[in-house]
């Protein structure tokens, strides 16, 4: 475990910490990171599998987690993990809202309803819960930092992808208007955007040839994001002395493509 030093600006020590969809990706990154700089992760997510090996992996590394199942789409189950942090630890810190899906790739004429309804309820139904159960948890033991993980789809559009940009853009606008709600009451609200970094969500589209071509060749930095590259970011957006003036405003983690 790495040594934390007074005037360490992102030593998180003493922090207690949800991350959704801790269990895999981005997700397990984040949650090693946050617990790497002394918060104790909460993992949470639909399987207990891979929260298990986020949570051992986090104990191998000498630092301390648990997880908790959650579904986002589930209030109560929402509810569920907000009682069961407060009974643990009597307070929640810091929020990271990574759980998201993005299973469609068709033109509108070809999306379903339920389609669309299943991505919003995950990617922006889901924050604006966690929000609520868990953010409200914060304001009540006095302040805290929630980060959204949103997408350079919040901020561009992409072909054949209307329910996902709509997603996240609603969570670009969801990170900046609670951002003002809670501004004077001791929690920030930001979000980290992400172009495409490696993991089970963008396989499909990063390991096509001819699509992973035009995507590198789209990126002014050449390459896919790799999942370790997406943990400073938030890791700044969480540490209160790093970024106590900091609040609803989104950090592009996207190799340049949104600066093209
Ligand atoms: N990878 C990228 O290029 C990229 C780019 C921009 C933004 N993002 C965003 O980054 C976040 C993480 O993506 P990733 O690439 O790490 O994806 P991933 O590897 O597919 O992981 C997604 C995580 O979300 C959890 N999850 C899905 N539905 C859930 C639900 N209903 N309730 C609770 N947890 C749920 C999954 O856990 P279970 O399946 O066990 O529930 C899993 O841990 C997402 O919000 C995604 O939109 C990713």
């Amino acid at each position: 475990m790495r040594d934390a030093r007074p005037d360490d600006l992102f030593d998180l020590s003493g922090r207690i910490a949800v991350v959704t969809g801790g269990g895999r990706g981005i997700g397990r990154a984040i949650s090693e990171a946050l617990a790497r700089y002394g918060a104790t992760v909460v993992a949470a997510g639909r399987r207990p599998e891979p929260l298990a090996e986020t949570v051992q992996a986090i104990e191998e590394a000498g630092g301390v987690a648990w997880s908790h199942p959650l579904d986002v789409t589930d209030e109560d189950s929402v509810q569920a993990l907000r009682d069961a942090v407060l009974e643990r630890h009597g307070r929640l810190d810091i929020l990271v809202n990574n759980a998201g899906i993005d299973p469609h790739y068709a033109p509108l004429e070809k999306t379903s309803f339920a389609e669309w309804q299943r991505i919003l309820d995950v990617n922006l139904s889901g924050v604006f819960r966690c929000c609520r159960h868990l953010g409200t948890a914060m304001l009540e033991s006095g302040g805290g930092a929630i980060v959204n993980v949103s997408s350079i789809a919040g901020h561009v559009a992409f072909r054949r992808q209307v329910p996902y940009c709509a997603s996240k853009g609603g969570v670009e606008m969801l990170t900046r208007a609670l951002a003002l709600d809670w501004a004077d009451r001791g929690v920030r609200v930001n979000a980290v955007a992400y172009a495409f970094i490696l993991t089970d969500l963008t396989r499909g589209i990063t390991s096509h040839e001819h699509l992973s071509k035009r995507l590198l060749a789209r990126t002014p930095m050449g390459r896919f994001g790799r999942v370790e590259e997406t943990v400073g970011a938030v890791l700044f957006l969480v540490a209160e002395k790093a970024s106590s003036y900091v609040t609803g405003t989104t950090v592009m983690v996207d190799g340049g493509w949104t600066a093209a």
